[in-house]
């Protein structure tokens, strides 16, 4: 047990070594997902997770979107989302480390809930991708090109995740910056591909009936290893690795 708080050891993390800690790894993929939660494991207030975010939070989940080739999200959280218009910073952060001016985001849908007017995909500066599943309607999947969107058809009657990370390193954005919220975070877990977990623990209690940060059938358990935590105030930024346990002869290996 180490104790690191409050420690004589505290020191100012500075820009170089935040960038050096959010950085993706040089492996063909590498999936890291972010949240901020409550202490209490609320993922939202009155449905939105603006009120639990602050400026540290705000500071580390840039750098997710800054450092990335693509951003992933499901249809439950681009409603408002018009894509990554980067400002001067991260354009020189994007330059500085040899990235592409501006990462695309990729939408998860099977169709239902992400309509070609929505501003992910007419606002988008680079070209959305949509991952969908062969169940959506062919036309909808014209109206989404039309509108400027990429469409990638990963899976049948569902989105089969695996295939839509494998092309999406396929098309050179191996580096995957996930915003999504706790279903598609759940699905990419049972799906064993996430590889790291950046999570922001919010030093607020706010009851009620929020989403923890993953909501979806129970997954055999994910052990985290602790890769970094940095403290700002009160709150914690807690970066942790995943490995998938999996069940072998009803235990868990
Ligand atoms: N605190 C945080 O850091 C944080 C971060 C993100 C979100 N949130 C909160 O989470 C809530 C939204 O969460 P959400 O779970 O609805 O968003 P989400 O996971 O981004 O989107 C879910 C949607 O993705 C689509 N989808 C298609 N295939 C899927 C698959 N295989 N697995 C999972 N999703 C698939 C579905 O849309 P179709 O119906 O179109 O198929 C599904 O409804 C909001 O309240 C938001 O504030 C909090």
């Amino acid at each position: 047990m180490h104790h690191i708080w409050p420690g004589e050891h505290a020191r100012v993390v500075d820009e170089p070594e935040l960038e050096r800690l959010y950085s993706y790894p040089a492996e063909p993929t590498w999936l890291a997902v972010n949240f901020v939660s409550s202490a209490d494991g609320a993922v939202a207030i009155r449905g939105r997770s603006a009120g639990l975010s602050n400026p540290a939070d705000r500071v580390v989940f840039q750098l997710g979107s800054d450092l990335a080739d693509v951003v992933l999200r499901g249809a439950g959280t681009v409603k408002k989302f018009h894509g990554v218009h980067p400002d001067e910073q991260t354009a020189e952060r994007r330059r500085r480390h040899g990235l592409a001016p501006v990462p695309p985001t990729a939408v998860v849908t099977t169709g239902l809930s992400l309509p070609p007017t929505a501003p992910v995909i007419t606002e988008a500066v680079t070209p959305t991708i949509v991952i969908t599943c062969g169940a959506a309607p062919q036309d909808l999947r014209k109206a989404w090109e039309a509108a400027g969107a990429r469409v990638f058809v990963a899976g049948d009657q569902a989105v089969d995740l695996a295939a839509a990370v494998a092309m999406l390193t396929e098309d050179g954005l191996g580096r995957i910056d996930c915003e999504g919220g706790p279903r598609l975070f759940a699905s990419l877990l049972s799906a064993g591909l996430v590889d790291e977990l950046r999570l922001t623990l919010s030093p607020l209690l706010v009851s009620g009936d929020a989403s923890r940060i993953t909501a979806g059938l129970p997954v055999d358990p994910a052990e985290l290893e602790l890769a970094s935590v940095l403290a700002d105030g009160s709150t914690l930024l807690l970066r942790y690795l995943t490995t998938q346990l999996q069940q072998v002869d009803g235990e868990l290996r």
